[in-house]
């Protein structure tokens, strides 16, 4: 039984200064926070694995998992440190169950679980996805909703109808690669490391954005899918064709003509997803989101819209236990806790739990 005081704001009754410690193992980076009543983010401690990964040029899940072993406690213990609190003051202890690597969010179930044993305090199992959704209310509170909400990461291209916490229609999703994994796999066919994106966006800087024609699929008429190997492919059969002919690639402008084909379809879906349901708000959420023409061009095309346009800063758009403990805190108010039995669930769909 868990005893939750109430505070009365504008009429609404509201739970008190709920601390809600989150963590997050889904992938390669090991964090944990706190967050007090959803919104003020008291700490949010991210150890990245990527030095480790980067010599085999992508995640290796195994590695990870014994990575988030290692680090898990001391994440933690850094998240309350930081916080100026200890165990006792935590009101909800919430995870990452899905999607992801089996074995790096079995560590943060795992540890979830203990803790919320041993305090006698309520679990929240979180959707990571779900998750990235809620950075953006750690930047706005109550944001004006209906939205669209475009989640691009390593994993996943989707375009989310965020009706209210807990209420997501799923518009549309990548049918092949994600936009994350696209800027992943071509930064390695041009020989840049591990992860691509940032190495992309940096190189792209540079660059003339025209210099290389790339294809841009836009699917059939009005879909609001994604498909990027084929764009990955053109990439790819550029660099053969040029180096084969003896030539040089131009690194800055083919990463900058990379950049654009993605961006300018990521942009497209999102205003035609925001005009077709009549959303007043546009989202960005999900690593890619750190991508800085996407963050401009975002704004601009969507402020040319009268459209409202929320981004959370980069550091909450990549992997972080502070978008969990937010989208938690929802959970929370709504009493939607989940059992000693929560296990992670790697195929995880958004909108549906699975405990
Ligand atoms: O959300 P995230 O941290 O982890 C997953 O849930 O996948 O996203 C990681 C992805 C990687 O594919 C990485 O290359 C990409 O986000 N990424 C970027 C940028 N920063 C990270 N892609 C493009 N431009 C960036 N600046
Ligand atoms: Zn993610």
């Amino acid at each position: 039984m868990y005893v939750i005081l109430y505070r009365i704001v504008n009429g609404v009754t509201k739970a008190m200064s709920v601390l809600i410690l989150g963590i997050e193992t889904s992938c390669d980076e090991t964090s944990a926070a706190v967050v007090a009543e959803g919104t003020e983010i008291k700490s949010n401690i991210i150890s990245s694995q990527v030095e480790v990964h980067r010599k085999f040029g992508g995640v290796v899940p195994e590695v990870a998992s014994r990575k988030h072993l290692e680090l898990i406690n001391a994440v933690i213990r850094e998240a309350l440190d930081q916080a100026g609190l200890s165990f006792k003051d935590i009101d909800a202890v919430a995870v990452t169950y899905g999607p992801g690597l089996v074995g790096a969010l079995l560590v943060g179930v795992a540890s979830a679980k203990a803790i919320a044993f041993g305090l006698d305090i309520p679990l929240i199992g979180v959707n990571h996805i779900e998750g990235h959704v809620f950075a953006n209310f750690l930047v706005e509170a109550n944001p004006v909703l209906p939205a669209t909400c475009l989640v691009v990461s390593g994993g996943h291209t989707e375009l989310v109808l965020v009706h209210g916490p807990g209420h997501y229609e799923l518009l549309g999703a990548t049918r092949d690669d994600a936009a994350g994994e696209a800027f992943d796999k071509v930064a390695r066919a041009m020989g840049l490391g591990y992860p691509g994106g940032p190495l992309i966006d940096q190189l792209a800087t540079g660059g003339n954005d025209n210099a290389v024609p790339l294809p841009r699929a836009y699917l059939e008429e009005g879909s609001l899918d994604f498909s990027f190997s084929g764009l990955k492919t053109a990439v790819i059969n550029y660099l053969h064709r040029v180096t084969g002919q003896g030539g040089q690639v131009n690194q800055a402008d083919l990463a900058a003509s990379f950049r654009r084909a993605v961006v300018d379809i990521l942009v497209d879906k999102t205003i035609s997803a925001a005009r077709r349901y009549a959303t007043g708000t546009v989202m960005l959420a999900g690593g890619v989101a750190a991508n800085k023409l996407l963050r401009n061009e975002l704004s601009r095309r969507a402020g040319a819209e009268g459209l409202r346009v929320v981004i959370p800063p980069p550091v909450l758009c990549t992997d972080n236990a502070a978008m969990i403990a937010c989208a938690a805190y929802h959970k929370y108010l709504r009493g939607d806790f989940a059992p000693m039995t929560l296990n992670a669930v790697p195929s995880l769909q958004l909108g549906v739990e699975q405990y």
